[in-house]
Formats: C-alpha cells, structure tokens, sequence
C-alpha cells in the first residue's frame, strides 16, 4: 500500500507552504519527487516516526512541493500523479468530515467493509462528476479515524498490577458528537490514554490506512488538502497517527517550525505492572493533549484559518484559557488582514443537538455546543465578530446543519457528513413543513435560522466577489441535497445560509 498527498501549511514567514507526503508501507527509504516529464524536483526526507512501534511498517517522507507545476512521485511500483498548486484564489472547495467507520461498537455498528466500504466514503461520486471541473481545494474538518478510537478500552493486570481488569473511559473531552452515545458532559480529573503504555489497542497505522487512506485514495491526489484536527485525533485517541501522517507541522515551514508529537501519555514513574493504587493518571497537571495555534492559509483572496479545537468541552467549559488565548491570536489575524476569511473549527461554535447533549436552552426541545468556543468568543470579540468573517466551517455532528443568523454574525455549517454513522435532525423539523428554517431565538446571544439533514454528503463551495460565496451539498450518488448563498442570511430576513431540496 502507498499513497501520496499535497497538503497546505503555514510558514514561519505567514505565506502558504504546499508539501508533498508519501506514505508508503515496508519502505525504508524516500522517494524523489519529479516533474511530469521525469526530472528531479527534490528529494523527501523521512518524518519522524512516533514511539511504541504501532508505525513501523509505514514510512511518511515529505519535501516542499511547487506552485503551479505538477509533481510526480514512484512508490512501491505506483507512478502516482499529483495535483497543481495555484497561488490564485480557490475556484472550487470541497469541505468534508468525520469520515472514518465505526465498525462493530456496541451501539449502531457499522460495516467498514463491502457495501459500506462505498457508503462510508461517499466522495469518490463527487470526483467523479469533478473530472470535468477538478477542486483545486479539498478540506477536511476533522475526524479521520473512528474504528481505530473506541470509547473505553480495559487495561490488563499485565499493565497495571491489579488483581482485575481495568476498563476506563478514553479522554475525550467531553465529547457530545455522537448523539446515540450516552452524554458524557463531565470531563472528569482523570486522563486515560488509549497510548498509554500497556494499552490494549495503542493508535496504529492498520486503523489509518483502512480508515481514511483507502477509501480517499482517489480523492487524495485530486487537489491540495487542508487538514483539520478533530477529537478523535487528540493524544488520547489517534493522535499519534495524526501527528505522524497529516498535521502540517514540519520544519519544511521555516525558522522555528517542526513536527508535533503527542507527548508521553502514561505518567513519569508509573511501572508496567506496579501502578499507583488509587489510579488518577496527570490529575491536577494539564492533559497531555499537544493543542495547536491557529494555522492562516492566505490563498489569494481568500483566507482559511484552521483552528484545533479538538479539546474545546462541547456542554462543559474546559481549557477555556487557553481557547480565549487562540481565539485572541485569530483575532489578531483577522485585524492585521481584512481579505475575507473563513474559520474552520472542528467542533461547531454554534452546534444545534439532541437536548440532553447540549446546554439546555430554556424550554427549548434541543440543546447547544459548544459552549468553551462560544465563551471565548464573547471574551475575545464582545463586539461581534468582524464581518470579513464571512463563514464559520465545522464537523463533528454526524448531520448537515446550516445556521443563518439575524445579525451580522457569520453563518455556519456543519459537514459531519462524510461516513461516519449518522445522527438525527435538530432543531428536529416542522412536519408540515419540513424544509423550512427552525427559528432558534437566544443562540448564544443571536437569532438563528437552522435547517439540517441526516445524510451522507460533501459540501462544494465557491468563492464569490467582496467575500460573497455560494456552495452546494452533495449526495452519495451526486444528488444535490442543499444549495447555499452567503448573501441570504441578515437581519429581517428570517433566512438559513442553506435551503434544502
Ligand atoms: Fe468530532
């Protein structure tokens, strides 16, 4: 098996660096990257590997790639083409996300294999019908890899020394994005790793490939990627493999730039059979989650900041300081450059779920999320956002979910449509009129109108004139689900960014 990939980062001197990644399994050297007609661009240099073995049959290289010219690469007997990188602005941007299976959980197994392998990646459609009209911009909002990051895991007598079995609930802040699991709002003191030493099923390269490299083979080498962090790649989860095969941190970004790595997940001193009695692993002391700044992709006129909030409490304020400290170095871009920005943040700002998975909102049948971005951002902007802020891109609700607000707010959306089992609609929908808008009054200090859909998709948006955009969700089988016009929403309106089909 071998892949290879164009992805965006930020250099040290704020411009976008394009990098070529290899991920090639039972090699032990790097490839060179060539143009098309053969001759040697440059040659990769390998990533560092993360510790414990679980990546050891696969080797990840990268090297910088070039702007507007086409780069080659040969690995394991594969001549794979790669896409080019344009400085102008993005003409046509696929957004997907949390696109992994799920496989035999205990509640609403999913087939990773056969039939669902296609239902679970509903895009190779999309690069179908893109032939003719390629993105020249793919991105991912997060949550790669699901079968490889359970909800608990039991840790052996061999790990701990105990005379039983320890199962534990794997550290995931509180996550609330899957609305059949039972609400876990308390974050709790302890912090279980499923890489921590000893674990039953440390983060592996087998769960990546099968997860996301397969099945997005095709759309891999369609166009450049931004990669975004989800919850399911924070340290305690597939963190490892996230650091090693798709974060953008690389010292290929300049002075003072390098790869991240989670840092140790089993507390300093814990013996592998010899565990302290009353378990509390870094209780008191910051979660050894790796969070990351901001990361501002100046794409010509348009602006695409990647935000990590992987570790932002959905129902439950947590790590607040450091989110009103990353929000404040948004805050900081968005007034040094007034080019039409988009946000793209895993876990939703304005997420509209299931009651009990969200703060209550009075009376109201439903809930919201995620309540430490929106603290933040009242801290942060108490005058609002600033309207060259013109969308706000998240996952991590297995649902299409599309807010307009009544004021100058940015709109949403949410496209956790990508594979991943899905969830029901909320605000649950009129049912003599089920297209229409749900009026949701008091949305964090604003007027909403939400529509939403419970079906697999991908999002193609345009880029408009003055920071205008439109875009349309597509279907498994390249229906069109729902179209967008960022110019709808406003105050009197009483319109969503989204109609739906
Ligand atoms: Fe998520």
């Amino acid at each position: 098996m071998a892949f290879a990939f164009v992805l965006l980062g930020e250099g040290s001197d704020g411009q976008p660096v394009p990098m070529v990644r290899t991920v090639v399994e039972g090699d032990t050297s790097c490839p060179v990257l060539r143009d098309r007609a053969g001759a040697t661009l440059s040659a990769l240099a390998p990533r560092q590997r993360p510790d414990g073995g679980q990546f050891d049959q696969v080797m990840v290289c990268e090297a910088r790639y070039p702007v507007g010219q086409p780069g080659n690469v040969q690995i394991a007997g594969l001549s794979i083409d790669l896409p080019v990188v344009a400085r102008d602005t993005p003409r046509r941007i696929v957004l997907l996300g949390d696109s992994g299976c799920r496989g035999q959980a205990e509640r609403k197994p999913q087939s990773c294999v056969g039939d669902g392998y296609d239902r679970m990646w509903p895009f190779g459609t999309i690069s179908m019908e893109g032939a003719h009209d390629q993105p020249d911009l793919i991105v991912h909002v997060g949550d790669y890899n699901y079968r490889g990051t359970p909800r608990s895991i039991v840790l052996p007598r061999s790990a701990t020394g105990y005379a039983q079995d320890l199962r534990v609930n794997v550290f995931d802040t509180g996550d609330l994005d899957d609305e059949d699991d039972e609400p876990r709002i308390p974050i709790g003191p302890a912090y279980w790793s499923q890489n921590m030493q000893g674990s039953p099923i440390p983060d592996n390269w087998a769960n990546w490939r099968d997860d996301f490299f397969i099945p997005s083979s095709r759309l891999l080498v369609a166009a450049p990627w931004i990669l975004n962090r989800g919850n399911h790649e924070l340290c305690s989860r597939a963190g490892p493999g996230w650091f090693y095969l798709l974060d953008a941190g690389s010292p290929l970004l300049g002075p003072g730039r390098r790869q991240n790595a989670c840092p140790p997940q089993t507390p300093a001193g814990w013996q592998p059979g010899a565990w302290p009695s009353s378990p509390m692993p870094f209780a008191g002391q910051p979660f050894p989650t790796e969070p990351k700044p901001p990361m501002r992709l100046r794409l010509g006129g348009l602006n695409i900041i990647a935000f990590d909030s992987s570790d932002a409490g959905d129902a439950a304020i947590y790590a607040l300081d450091h989110y009103v400290a990353q929000y404040r170095s948004v805050a900081a871009m968005l007034a040094e450059d007034t080019t039409p920005t988009w946000i793209v943040t895993h876990r939703p700002i304005w997420g509209v779920v299931k009651k009990d998975h969200g703060v209550a909102a009075g009376d109201a049948p439903y809930g919201f999320i995620n309540i430490t971005q929106q603290v933040a951002l009242a801290t942060v902007f108490p005058n609002g956002l600033p309207p060259h802020l013109t969308a706000v891109i998240a996952g991590h609700m297995h649902r299409f979910q599309a807010t307009g607000f009544g004021g100058r707010r940015p709109p949403q959306l949410v496209v956790g449509t990508g594979g991943m089992e899905l969830s029901h609609v909320q605000p649950v929908p009129s049912p003599d009129d089920p297209k229409r808008p749900i009026r949701v009054p008091d949305f964090a200090g604003a007027t909403g109108y939400v529509v939403g859909l419970s079906d697999f998709g991908a999002m193609v948006m345009r880029v408009g004139e003055r920071g205008a955009w439109t875009s349309a969700l597509f279907g498994t089988t390249g229906e069109t689900l729902a179209t967008c016009d960022s110019t709808w929403p406003g105050q009197g309106s009483g319109r969503s960014v989204c109609e739906l089909r």
